[in-house]
């Protein structure tokens, strides 16, 4: 086998898989702007160029048959089971929340403070995850978790909180906060709520008794006594957030 064989092979099966793939779903799925720019590349999939690779295609727009099924009516806990990519952490947060014998708020708001990173982006997670609550929640749920973001890179020790080791590892030892993370820190800090937010960041541990049980089942009734189900199914009502749980639902629709 000469150098270049293997990589002809390599696109070759590409190809071959990408071919069924649409034979498959019938319609061509296509990647939104955001998947590119996050692969470093300032590119976009148009109708044009798609068509030029799958002539006469027509484009998904409705769910893509690759991901797990949502129910007709969606509700949170579905999302956790069929989009969120893990909640390993999430239920670890609010377990101890749980443990630590928090009211129902901090304890939905660490379950849900991290909803930003398991199912949309990193990218100021905080306060991508609380715009998506916002409607369904009482207003300290979600403000603690836009926060949190935030006040987890400012230590308060006589809550409980150091700056975590585990950020000098995933950051470095010389990262520090920018600006609009420090001003949303001080404003944090003199509001009425500032200790739900603080508590998230109290119970938001990385580390966990590898042997505690886990389990969602656990927090489905405080979930369905704090998170206002729309009857319509999540992301299927008319809230000012509903288009981004559609969106997780059907990432790939063309429009
Ligand atoms: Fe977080
Ligand atoms: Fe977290």
């Amino acid at each position: 086998m000469n150098e270049h064989t293997k990589p002809q092979n390599i696109s070759h099966q590409a190809d071959e898989l990408e071919e069924h793939m649409m034979h498959e779903l019938e319609r061509v799925v296509t990647k939104s702007t955001l998947h590119y720019l996050a692969e470093g590349k300032v590119e976009m999939d148009t109708s044009v160029g798609m068509w030029a690779k799958h002539p006469g295609a027509v484009f998904n727009m409705g769910p893509d048959p690759r991901l797990p099924k949502m129910p007709e009516k969606p509700t949170l806990i579905d999302y956790f089971r069929h989009r969120f990519a893990s909640h390993a952490h999430l239920l670890q947060s609010a377990t101890h929340a749980l443990k630590a014998g928090h009211n129902e708020k901090v304890i939905l708001a660490c379950l849900l403070h991290d909803i930003g990173v398991v199912s949309f982006i990193r990218c100021d997670h905080g306060y991508w995850g609380a715009q998506m609550i916002e409607p369904y929640v009482d207003e300290e749920v979600s403000w603690a978790v836009r926060t949190h973001q935030a006040l987890r890179f400012f230590p308060d020790e006589a809550a409980g909180y150091k700056y975590p080791d585990m950020y000098i590892k995933l950051f470095g030892d010389d990262y520090r906060p920018e600006p609009y993370i420090v001003a949303e820190y001080e404003r944090a800090r003199n509001h009425k709520w500032y200790m739900t937010s603080r508590l998230i960041c109290v119970n938001d541990i990385y580390s966990f008794d590898p042997n505690a049980k886990v389990n969602l089942d656990d927090f489905v009734d405080i979930v369905g006594r704090n998170f206002r189900q729309p009857e319509e199914g999540l992301g299927l009502d008319d809230s000012p957030s509903a288009h981004m749980w559609r969106t997780m639902m059907w990432p790939n629709r063309f429009l």
